[in-house]
């Protein structure tokens, strides 16, 4: 008998964070905010849930920080604090100097390699940004970015339901997704809340867990990470 073997590789499995840089580089900033728009979180309803937890800090930092759109948030609610918006893509932190350099310090770099100056009261993950990392490098990045935290600062974690499939998505199966693009592909995976508290747990930190819909009725959550 002969056994065929299965030699199709498993993209679930072999994707990492950096397979999505490209994309990044490539997008025009207006599509993703059109994105926002269409997800219901343009106006910063997920920004109004933290909020609290971080107006009244001196610092902090936003870990993929996009065009820009939480910088505006936090600046259009008052927000007095200093910002670093961390962003791989050059064309993104073009856009966001135009816009924010008076009031962020933008930092072109890798959220993987960054290190901060100073420790912040608070790094904000915001638009599900981890799914842009697998499973498997999730310990890794969480503990980096925890070391850039003061004793007291905590990590918030912004996610979409794992339950859901993403807008977009070609492909969606046990929480991977794969988007296919003008400008590239992207792949991702969806974490459940369970996955971010097994993690934290692992790195001393308890997480608070804030479920939500957004302005077009998408499932969210939002986890804050503490010690
Ligand atoms: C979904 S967008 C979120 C943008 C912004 N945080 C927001 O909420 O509007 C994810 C961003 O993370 C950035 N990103 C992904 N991996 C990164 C990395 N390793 N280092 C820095 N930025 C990264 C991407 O370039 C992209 O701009």
């Amino acid at each position: 008998m002969v056994i065929e073997q299965d030699n199709t590789v498993d993209e679930s499995l072999t994707w990492g964070n950096n397979d999505n840089a490209s994309y990044f580089e490539k997008v025009p900033y207006m599509v993703l905010s059109q994105y926002t728009v269409k997800g219901g979180i343009d106006k910063g309803c997920d920004i109004d849930l933290v909020f609290p937890y971080i107006k009244n800090t001196s610092s902090l930092i936003e870990a993929g920080a996009g065009y820009g759109r939480v910088v505006k948030s936090l600046l259009d609610r008052g927000y007095k604090g200093k910002i670093y918006a961390v962003e791989r893509s050059q064309n993104l932190c073009k856009q966001i100097s135009n816009d924010f350099k008076e009031s962020a310090e933008v930092i072109c770099d890798d959220i993987q390699n960054y290190v901060p100056l100073e420790k912040v009261d608070a790094v904000l993950f915001m638009w599900s940004s981890i799914s842009e990392f697998p499973k498997s490098q999730h310990l890794k990045l969480l503990s980096h970015m925890i070391s850039w935290l003061k004793l007291n600062g905590i990590l918030i974690i912004e996610t979409i339901s794992h339950l859901l499939i993403p807008q977009n998505a070609d492909c969606s199966s046990k929480q991977f997704y794969s988007v296919e693009t003008e400008y590239g592909k992207v792949n991702g995976y969806l974490p459940s809340s369970d996955e971010i508290e097994l993690v934290s747990a692992q790195l001393g930190f308890k997480v608070k867990k804030i479920p939500y819909q957004t302005e077009t009725g998408r499932d969210r959550i939002i986890h804050i990470l503490s010690r």
